[in-house]
């Protein structure tokens, strides 16, 4: 594959044993791509080298992902940009999944009232309108230099002649079989039969998501909003009883929206906005813990955990509350900001004890959202940064494959509160402004972030993660602005989260020592299961202008450079 034999052959220095990491430190003092595929940041990477800006690099790693990251790569999801220009100006393009037309607020609801489990995380009625297409065409005919079929060429030719296979993407096939053949009756479409398994290195052939793509290369928004993909798109919605119909997705949108812009000890945090959570919720986390001596206290100690997780606790508190799509509800985000409320809130916190979370609040609960969803950070030569996050939610979304058209589509809505009050499968119970309704984009907790110093790029990065999207970025931030990391180092340090409900603290397994959980333990502090948390991929930039990367050591993450 002649990505990968260019990403090979890059003129990037690796800096390793020195720094303890698993994966070595790259820096470069051009371009940088950080993605969770090799082959992906090498697509980005060639892109920068031909002239392209970051956001024509971040277009071609999106449909590059869409191919060799099945799980949460997508053209059938939706994501969030933070973009900032190399002049210093600040976008946020919200390109989420709609709730479809024929939605409404008790779709995953029986005669009862009750949940219907499941029906809003798997098959095809979880689905929402998928939004990436449009945001791909937005962010590029607003600041995108090269052509628009040179970006998707790299991904087409993905398809077309294939990619080998990582073990976990391997792996992340095989896993799921079972899911794609009951979703998907009568396809066989990246389904292996009965004894058969993917393995690692074996090549993966998409000829109808090539098809797709090549339609989308030569159409843009009508080449998937309309024609032969919108035609396949409602044909299997007819086929398995799904709501999105034409006008639907001949309806969508990507919007540009405000980014939230917050201070933290003379940074600037450049973060998304609502529907997202991300940027509220880091923005609050950081002025809560703004006055503590964090630094001093070094990453790895109880008070500097203890203080994290309070904030955590009290942030996700009022994300349940108050959070959800602008378009729809009142956020009240002035109020959720405001260094008086924020400092009040912390007033209850003890190191002698955690803090109980029902004394925080009472009756709502957060949510636990599953742990797919991919994130890719990118700065070209001349600055500009771009911070992508992008998801199909569970992983491989839906499960579904559009029938003919290869690809699949999200089960987004499971983000939206099936039922206010009421926990669904992974936990949420939402309120009023998560609410589902026609057209509405569900919450979400994706945070793509850019940090400056003196109005200088500092810092981009953001990972998948569900619910702890938003505690890890604030933490490899923290670790990079607070404890002085390195990017790597930053980015592979050992995570721990809390989402105020439930009540315990998910540390990552075997990376906290018994002494310190017993000590935590004896204060009230409870622990929970922690699957995985988060792939962060992190650039920063250093006094001396070059880039640093940081791949998590947790997936295939890479950085590509030159
Ligand atoms: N589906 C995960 C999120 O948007 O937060």
């Amino acid at each position: 594959m002649k990505f990968l034999i260019t990403f090979l052959f890059v003129s990037f220095y690796l800096i390793s044993e020195a720094q303890n990491t698993q994966k070595p430190l790259v820096e470069s003092s051009k371009g940088m791509v950080v993605s969770t595929h090799p082959v992906a940041s090498a697509v980005g990477l060639e892109i920068l080298k031909k002239g392209g800006n970051a956001i024509d690099a971040a277009v071609a790693v999106n449909f590059a992902l869409a191919v060799c990251h099945p799980s949460a790569g997508n053209i059938g999801g939706g994501g969030f940009l933070v973009y900032r220009d190399a002049k210093g100006q600040n976008f946020a393009l919200d390109y989420r999944e709609k709730a479809p037309l024929k939605g409404h607020r008790d779709m995953y609801l029986d005669e009862k009232g009750n949940i219907i489990p499941g029906k809003s995380f798997v098959g095809i009625f979880s689905a929402g309108v998928p939004g990436t297409v449009a945001g791909m065409v937005e962010m590029h005919s607003k600041f995108g230099k090269l052509t628009w079929a040179e970006l998707v060429a790299p991904a087409i030719d993905l398809a077309k002649n294939g990619l080998d296979l990582t073990e976990k993407e391997a792996r992340g096939l095989n896993r799921n079989k079972a899911d794609f053949i009951k979703e998907n009756p009568g396809k066989s479409y990246l389904i292996k039969s009965d004894t058969n398994t993917w393995k690692t290195g074996e090549k993966l052939i998409q000829t109808d998501l090539a098809e797709s793509l090549i339609r989308i290369s030569e159409k843009k928004l009508k080449g998937f909003y309309a024609g032969k993909t919108a035609d396949l798109i409602v044909s299997e919605m007819k086929r398995q009883g799904g709501i999105i119909s034409k006008k639907d997705l001949k309806k969508y949108r990507a919007v540009w929206r405000q980014p939230i812009v917050q201070s933290y000890k003379g940074y600037e945090v450049i973060g998304m906005p609502p529907p997202s959570s991300g940027g509220v919720a880091l923005a609050q986390l950081l002025q809560m813990v703004e006055k503590y001596p964090l630094a001093k206290w070094g990453p790895s100690s109880d008070s500097t955990i203890q203080v994290m997780i309070e904030a955590e606790r009290r942030v996700f508190a009022d994300r349940a509350k108050w959070l959800g799509d602008p378009d729809f509800v009142k956020v009240p985000l002035k109020e959720l900001v405001d260094p008086a409320y924020l400092s009040d809130r912390m007033k209850t916190m003890s190191f002698d004890r955690a803090t109980p979370s029902k004394e925080v609040a009472a009756g709502d609960f957060p949510a636990y959202e599953s742990p797919e969803t991919t994130h890719y950070s990118i700065v070209d030569a001349d600055g500009n940064a771009v911070s992508i996050t992008t998801t199909l939610n569970n992983s491989y979304g839906s499960k579904v494959f559009v029938g003919g058209a290869g690809f699949l589509l999200n089960d987004e809505m499971d983000d939206f509160s099936a039922k206010a009050g009421a926990p669904n499968l992974y936990g949420l119970i939402g309120t009023k402004a998560n609410e589902i309704q026609p057209q509405k984009r569900m919450l979400s907790s994706m945070t793509p972030t850019i940090i400056t110093e003196n109005n200088q790029l500092k810092m981009v990065l953001g990972t998948p993660g569900g619910s702890t999207i938003i505690t890890s970025v604030f933490q490899v931030a923290l670790n990079v602005l607070e404890m002085k990391m390195n990017m790597q180092q930053a980015v592979e340090f050992p995570r721990f989260h809390h989402q105020w409900l439930p009540e315990q603290t998910r540390f990552e397994p075997k990376r906290f020592s018994e002494d310190q959980l017993f000590r935590l333990k004896s204060k009230g502090y409870e622990f929970g299961p922690t699957a995985g948390i988060g792939l962060v991929e992190g650039i920063l930039i250093l006094p001396s202008g070059k880039r640093q990367g940081g791949a998590d050591s947790r997936g295939d993450d890479t950085v590509s450079a030159y």
